[in-house]
């Protein structure tokens, strides 16, 4: 019998990706849940569900709706604090897998919308967990974040540091849900594996990201605004390997560690740290436009440069990327023009 999966956040950057992928790849029957907040511009959102079969006509709260080009997909507009209908969700479906991705992202927004974070990412994620542990599942899969390593300064980012020190409160809330998940690991033997996300990018992306404010203002010919005077690095890191990385986790289900409980953690990045300088050269020049500049302090909250180091990954599921930079902003700005014909 075919994997039945829960993919949160589906109508978001990565979660769409992810039912893409999956449907190509795997014969799983897969639900997608997304409360399709407007964080960012929703049409953005509606267009992938678009893209997978869902017309936004027919979605209604905490109703299946299905796809029109996927006979195995479909999605449900649902908010992870609502408890009750998740439960609901879980009973009715007997999920096997669970990829958790849904949650409120962004450095910067936490800074003045704290409750954000605190409502979707620790009260939504302690609401999948004890959807979890009523109706167990196989492997939960729960997207964290390169911020978690928030002030520390060795480099590439390890696993094995000490991550203590977030710089921001949504690092806060996703080392929190590592925690959570490590209690629930321990407590309920929910096989949990975290994956720490290092800077996606690509196409379908997130408008707060840099590529998609950057390429936005190139094309209006607006100036960019250049943090930290242009002195920092990204570990870019194209959506397609990330998503590679995300699927092969999901069926190596995590097994039980040294102390005895089926919790890992693992980074998923390019291991290739960019310059922004550099990135923006390549963004301008994919653009074919001038590039003009405001060189800008460094912004609270934020880390000067981030590199991963992703050997346990590639050990565990022979994770192995594959885009460079050139190639990822090539594919971005090509679906860049023509989903807003610049
Ligand atoms: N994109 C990156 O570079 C990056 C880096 C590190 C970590 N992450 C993490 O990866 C995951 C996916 O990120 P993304 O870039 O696709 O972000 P995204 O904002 O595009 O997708 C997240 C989706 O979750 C939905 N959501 C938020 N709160 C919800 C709630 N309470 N109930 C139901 N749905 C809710 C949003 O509507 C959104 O569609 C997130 O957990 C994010 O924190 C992303």
């Amino acid at each position: 019998m075919s994997k039945k999966v829960l993919v949160t956040g589906a109508a978001g950057f990565i979660g769409f990706h992810t039912v893409k992928k999956l449907l190509s790849t795997t014969d799983y029957q897969i639900i997608g849940l997304d409360n399709i907040n407007d964080y960012y511009p929703m049409t953005l959102k509606f267009e992938r569900l678009k893209a997978l079969g869902i017309h936004p006509d027919f979605i209604r709260y905490r109703q299946k709706t299905a796809s029109r080009q996927h006979d195995r997909f479909e999605f449900i507009r649902m908010d992870l604090t609502d408890e009750k209908s998740l439960q609901d969700l879980f009973h009715s479906s007997n999920f096997d897998y669970v990829i958790h991705l849904a949650a409120q992202a962004g450095v910067r927004y936490s800074i003045d919308n704290p409750n954000a974070y605190i409502q979707s990412n620790v009260v939504g994620f302690n609401h999948i967990l004890e959807a979890c542990r009523t109706y167990p599942v196989e492997h939960l899969v729960y997207a964290s974040s390169s911020s978690v390593y928030g002030l520390n300064e060795e480099q590439p980012f390890s696993i094995h540091h000490k991550v203590d020190q977030p710089a921001s409160l949504y690092a806060a809330t996703k080392k929190s849900n590592e925690l959570m998940a490590h209690t629930y690991s321990h407590l309920f033997k929910i096989p949990t594996t975290g994956l720490r996300f290092f800077t996606v990018y690509g196409p379908w992306g997130r408008p707060d990201m840099a590529p998609m404010l950057f390429a936005k203002a190139i094309m209006n010919n607006d100036p960019i605004n250049v943090y930290n005077n242009g002195k920092m690095a990204r570990d870019f890191t194209y959506v397609d390997d990330i998503v590679d990385g995300v699927c092969k986790v999901v069926e190596a289900v995590a097994p039980v560690n040294e102390k005895g409980l089926p919790y890992r953690l693992f980074n998923i990045g390019n291991s290739k740290p960019v310059q922004l300088m550099d990135f923006i050269d390549v963004l301008g020049s994919e653009l074919g436009r001038e590039v003009k500049m405001n060189f800008m302090p460094m912004q609270d909250g934020d880390v000067v440069s981030t590199f991963a180091d992703t050997s346990e990954l590639k050990e565990a599921v022979g994770y192995q990327p594959k885009t460079s930079i050139q190639e990822g902003v090539k594919e971005f700005v090509s679906w860049y023009k023509e989903f807003y014909k610049g």
